[in-house]
């Protein structure tokens, strides 16, 4: 029986520890730091997912077997090459492949370089040199942040002056630290997330799923982490996959192993269908959060052994049930802008519902420690049936500080 040690403290991290439970084969599962909700199903040690040097403390000490990291800052910081180096099995990429993630600039070098199709780009450190270069660019334009951002680091501008101060922001005040950005075509499409199962050149395909980025109804509002998902996709033809999978996921895996940065873990494609065909909005090197709120609980097959398969090279087993799933994130009011902490939520303790940002107080009450507070997930025969079933889990949770949107997954299904 194995002993398994998740990092993260996320919905995504509720999710992966929900189906690490479900495995016969894994008997003891920790997390660090975990949060209320995965508290019901694993051991929470109180150790930050950025402090490396405790997380491999912990492991060597625990003899855990596995280490599923889940988020990026974890894997920028060599999390992955570290616990390898104490011969600990670790899944997830190493450093020098989570790149794809921390530097923008380094994924668009290598879709130019391997013609991975995405959009057209250039890469300024000057803030002189960028204002020229908006100065003739079409509106929109899109300006990234070369680094970890939190997904704050991406701004459309509508206009120069947007331009301006999104350049002003992260060349000149170091908003984000001292960096580079990246200048970049605005495409207009469906996003959709492709996350696949990588072994260097081997690309195993998890399910599709779609995030919602807008915090309000019909996608009004400000860019949020995310604010529900929905699996599989109707809209992704058979030809659409074959496209995203042969001529984007592998072409990139091969990309990173040609390039020396061969990639084991999560490769996520954040792609979009646009006019000219599928493209590229961006790639991460873990779970997307909170697609895999959506997509595991869809995975019936045996997850502890799909991570090992991986980690020893060799073919995961991967199957999945027929079922939509929709889940809904409840946020609290104000976000992604301020908002605050602690308030007390009710009716929350059910198997469906996936904690990402929670904690118990001193009185012993859950209450909402995030943005991003609760994820609510339903699997139906249809999405109009899985978003009704989402809905009315959501309205009997009492907390008098969220707000959630009301129409994830209606794009597909509302005519
Ligand atoms: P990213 O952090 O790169 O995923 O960007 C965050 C969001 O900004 C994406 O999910 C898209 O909605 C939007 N975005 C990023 N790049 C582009 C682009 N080139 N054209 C249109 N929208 C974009
Ligand atoms: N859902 C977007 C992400 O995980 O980055």
């Amino acid at each position: 029986m194995a002993k398994v040690l998740v990092v993260g403290g996320g919905g995504r991290e509720h999710a992966i520890v929900h189906a690490l439970s479900k495995s016969k084969k894994v008997n003891e599962i920790y997390a660090a730091p975990g949060n209320a909700g995965i508290a019901k199903l694993a051991m929470c040690v109180n150790i930050k997912d950025t402090e490396v040097d405790k997380i491999v403390e912990f492991a060597k000490a625990e003899a855990i077997d596995l280490v599923v990291v889940g988020p990026e800052a974890s894997l920028s910081l060599g999390i992955i090459d570290r616990l390898e180096a104490e011969n600990i099995k670790a899944f997830g990429p190493r450093k020098n492949a989570a790149l794809i993630e921390s530097s923008k600039n380094f994924a668009k070098d290598l879709m130019n370089k391997y013609n991975i199709p995405t959009a057209r780009y250039e890469t300024f450190e000057n803030y002189d040199e960028a204002i020229e270069f908006v100065k003739i660019s079409p509106f929109p334009t899109v300006i990234k942040y070369d680094g970890l951002a939190a997904g704050k680091g991406v701004v459309i501008a509508e206009n120069f002056e947007e331009a301006e101060k999104a350049l002003k922001d992260m060349l000149l005040d170091d908003k984000f630290g001292k960096g580079k950005v990246v200048i970049e075509e605005y495409l207009e499409g469906m996003e959709f997330s492709f996350m696949c199962f990588v072994d260097n050149d081997k690309v195993y395909p998890l399910e599709m799923a779609q995030d919602h980025k807008r915090a309000f109804d019909n996608d009004m509002g400000p860019n949020t982490g995310g604010m529900g998902a929905y699996s599989p996709l109707p809209f992704i033809t058979e030809d659409d996959y074959n496209y995203a999978l042969n001529e984007i996921m592998i072409p990139t895996a091969k990309a990173l192993v040609n390039e020396d940065s061969p990639f084991k873990g999560v490769l996520y494609g954040g792609l979009m269908k646009t006019k000219k065909g599928i493209k590229v909005i961006e790639f991460n090197c873990r779970f997307g959060d909170p697609e895999t709120e959506v997509v595991l609980p869809r995975l019936t097959s045996d997850i502890y052994d799909a991570f090992m398969a991986i980690v020893d090279g060799k073919e995961p087993l991967l199957t999945w049930d027929d079922n939509y799933a929709i889940g809904v994130v409840l946020a609290s009011k104000g976000y992604p802008g301020d908002y605050k902490k602690g308030f007390v939520i009710e009716n929350a303790d059910t198997d469906d519902i996936y904690h990402m940002g929670t904690k118990v107080d001193e009185n012993g009450n859950l209450v909402t420690n995030g943005g991003r507070v609760l994820f609510v997930v339903a699997l139906a025969k249809t999405l109009e049936e899985a978003n009704k079933l989402a809905n009315e889990r959501v309205s009997k949770i009492k907390c008098e500080n969220l707000f959630h949107r009301t129409d994830i997954g209606a794009k597909a299904f509302r005519k």
